[in-house]
């Protein structure tokens, strides 16, 4: 109890300093996972706080991680953008990984897009992908509402049998067409890293269903469900996994293909927020 008051008051203090800085209510937010940071240039009136200001935010230790929370207009509507997260394999406690998604909550956000680049495990899949995420498995063997309630925030025991909204999926499907890109669906493995898979793990998760694999997005979209908020994931398939191609995985592989495909995803998350 004390320790769920404590976390409250400290969401408060967090929210109370960002609403000081802003003049708007966003109304969706945006997590750009790696390679999609250009998203924040279409950010129109934009008020950038750096994570290291905000109180109780913890602190990025990625080098080359802008690491901020972009506020501002995208096509006239309020979002908010989170330019760099924080990952399980940093060291962080799930608590931490899923702060800026409460935060995203108590100022309002009621939808919530999250991005990622993922490794593909689906042989029909191809770099350069982008997939539309319709479930996940949390293999991360943590889980962020582990712990007290923050019943203030959402239920004990919450409802993940549409943890990606099947409305909002079936109307990016149609958007995506619209302007000219054709994403795949997929289900998300989401493991703790930072090691890659081995191939024997990954035709475990081959086996079990998943498409993709990558160390991120599970814990955000946890906390988004918990705290009521619909949720749209969609990955960026920068590499295949571990014995899928006879060829070795490199981090500069992840990179260049995020990199390469910057353009379509930032136009298509674009046109998501447009709706
Ligand atoms: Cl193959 N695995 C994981 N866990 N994350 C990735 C990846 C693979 N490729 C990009 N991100």
């Amino acid at each position: 109890m004390i320790r769920e008051q404590e976390f409250m008051d400290k969401l408060s203090e967090t929210r109370r300093y960002i609403i000081e800085k802003i003049n708007m209510e966003p109304q969706m937010g945006i997590i750009l996972g790696s390679g999609l940071g250009g998203f924040v240039e279409l950010i129109e009136d934009k008020v950038s706080i750096p994570y290291q200001e905000i109180p109780n935010f913890p602190v990025s230790t990625v080098e080359g991680h802008k690491g901020q929370l972009v506020f501002g207009k995208v096509l006239g509507k309020p979002v908010v953008a989170m330019q760099g997260r924080f990952h399980f394999y940093e060291g962080y406690p799930m608590q931490e990984v899923t702060f800026p998604v409460r935060v995203m909550q108590v100022l309002g956000v009621s939808g919530l897009i999250v991005t990622n680049a993922a490794g593909g495990i689906n042989p029909a899949y191809r770099p350069g992908d982008l997939v539309l995420l319709k479930d996940h498995i949390n293999m991360m063997g943590d889980n962020p509402l582990r712990g007290a309630n923050l019943s203030n925030l959402g239920p004990r025991f919450p409802d993940l049998s549409e943890g990606y909204d099947l409305e909002w999926r079936q109307k990016a499907l149609t958007i995506a067409r619209e302007v000219g890109i054709y994403p795949q669906e997929g289900i998300y493995a989401a493991m703790s890293g930072p090691s890659y898979e081995s191939p024997a793990e990954i035709r475990f998760l081959r086996t079990v269903g998943a498409d993709l694999v990558g160390m991120s997005t599970v814990p955000e979209v946890i906390v988004a469900n918990h705290g009521g908020m619909r949720v749209l994931g969609i990955s960026c398939v920068t590499n295949m996994a571990a014995g899928i191609l006879s060829q070795r995985l490199s981090h500069a592989e992840v990179m260049e293909t995020a990199e390469r495909i910057e353009k379509q995803f930032v136009r298509f998350v674009q046109a998501l927020v447009k709706g």
